[in-house]
């Protein structure tokens, strides 16, 4: 509310003009009238100032009323009037003065021998009206103010209410859109944390691929070769056979005597063409190549089945986890990392499947396994042991390489931590490893001595809670 608002309001309280008829409301003079009947004399009536009928008490007569009425528009009387009427009584009219406005009038009716009494009793009257009439007044203006007080402060209330409704909307939308946001950039982290895991993943797989190419290319080459090998002694199998058929047709001839002297050539002819192909090693060599060519080829079927089972992107589905599969395939895609002078120890023992994302579980390994070939310097040993533990699969993968200085064994599993040259590690692989395990819902651990050796004990929980 404004202060012009509150200035008009308090002016219009104090301005208001109250007739008598407020002032002396009907049922105030019915109770004045009935309490004091016997101070006051038996008629007595109240007009207002304009001479209008306002109450009348007892046996007032209503044909006195004109006359009254008139005498008052006519004169305003501002003091007492007396007037004798014709059958001895008397009337005395008062004005009913209130802070110095007439509000009306008392008229008295009575016999005029009592007159003096009369003039007393109205008088007496006439203050107490007036008296009443102070207390009513102010009563009105209390309570209209008290009204107004209230009536204000209800609509200051009601308009505070509305403010507050408006501004709890604004927060309630507010802390909705934040909310929102908070989510959104929630998800953009979680995208992003989850782009960088891969990222990780396939700059390692990146780093070995030069050298899986290698253990690709190598039984790829020899069982090209042992293709081409084999195409020739085809090649030589077929003239031998051709040799056969020829003594074959020669054989079932019917002038078989004649025919003889051919038929001995034919045999010279594959004799000596045996001894120039050297068929007796020829069919020996034959299931040594392909001996040879199958393991080569299912060596590349093993690479390519590990490569794919570490590098398959993305979180797909849960699946039953076959540990010692998993760790195998690993091994076999650092296979070109691993220096003749490391020496890898599998100390694998009975333990029971476990249900999470393979790839992750084989992205742990692999961030393990090729940080302890970093430490390992191309010599040392390479320990893998697995153990059944409880509800536990309890997995180390130990080293006997430069080991982790005490000051920063506290950091190691921090994002970017990294003591490697620049191009060398990007310091996610042991973050991505604690993150991906607490997924599964298991821990790690590490013990490392300067000089030593580093061991990482990952536990993971065969039911996950
Ligand atoms: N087996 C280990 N032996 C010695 N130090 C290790 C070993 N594993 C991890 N570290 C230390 O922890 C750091 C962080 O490892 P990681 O998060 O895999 O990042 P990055 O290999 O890219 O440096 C490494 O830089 C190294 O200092
Ligand atoms: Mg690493």
């Amino acid at each position: 509310m404004t202060q012009f608002d509150q200035e008009h309001i308090e002016v219009d309280a104090f301005d208001r003009e109250y007739p008598i008829e407020e002032l002396l409301p009907q049922e105030l003079m019915e109770s004045i009238g009935t309490d004091s009947a016997d101070m006051l004399p038996g008629q007595w009536a109240i007009l207002n100032e304009k001479g209008n009928w306002h109450y009348r008490f007892g046996s007032w007569n209503p044909t006195l009323s004109g006359r009254l009425t008139n005498r008052i528009v006519e004169k305003q009387p501002e003091g007492e009037t007396i007037c004798v009427r014709s059958n001895g009584s008397c009337i005395a009219l008062f004005p009913i003065e209130y802070e110095l406005e007439i509000k009306g009038y008392m008229a008295v009716c009575g016999p005029c021998q009592a007159k003096h009494q009369l003039l007393e009793t109205g008088r007496a009257g006439v203050n107490l009206l007036k008296q009443l009439i102070r207390l009513k007044h102010q009563t009105m203006l209390t309570s209209g103010l008290h009204g107004l007080v209230v009536e204000e402060s209800y609509a200051d209330l009601k308009k505070k209410a509305e403010q507050l409704s408006i501004s709890e909307e604004k927060y309630r939308n507010l802390s909705a859109s934040l909310e929102i946001e908070v989510q959104k950039k929630t998800e953009e982290i979680r995208t992003a944390h989850a782009h960088m895991m891969q990222q990780e993943k396939m700059a390692a797989i990146g780093q070995l691929s030069a050298g899986m190419a290698h253990e690709i290319n190598n039984p790829l080459g020899f069982i090209l070769s042992n293709l081409t090998t084999l195409m020739g002694y085809a090649q030589d199998l077929a003239t031998l056979m051709q040799h056969y058929r020829h003594l074959a047709a020669l054989c079932s001839g019917n002038n078989r005597g004649g025919e003889l002297p051919s038929i001995q050539a034919q045999c010279k002819t594959i004799e000596k063409s045996e001894q120039t192909l050297d068929g007796a090693f020829l069919l020996a060599d034959i299931p040594v190549l392909v001996d040879e060519s199958l393991s080569g080829a299912q060596r590349i079927q093993k690479i390519v089945k590990d490569l794919k089972a570490v590098a398959r992107p993305g979180e797909s589905e849960q699946e039953l986890i076959n540990i010692h599969e998993s760790l195998d395939a690993v091994l076999t895609i650092v296979q070109n990392r691993i220096s003749p002078k490391i020496e890898v120890r599998r100390v694998f023992s009975p333990v029971p499947l476990l249900y999470g994302y393979p790839q992750e579980i084989s992205q742990v390994w692999l961030n393990l396994v090729l940080n302890a070939l970093d430490a390992l310097e191309n010599q040392g040993t390479l320990t893998i042991s697995t153990q059944a533990a409880r509800d536990q699969v309890v997995v180390t993968i130990s080293d006997t390489g430069m080991g982790i200085a005490k000051s920063n064994l506290p950091k190691i599993f921090d994002p970017f931590f990294t003591t490697k040259e620049v191009g060398q590690g990007t310091g996610l692989g042991l973050h991505l490893v604690y993150h991906l395990i607490a997924k599964q819902g298991g821990r790690i651990e590490v013990h490392s001595q300067p000089g030593q050796g580093t061991t990482f004990t990952a536990h993971l929980p065969t039911e996950k809670g």
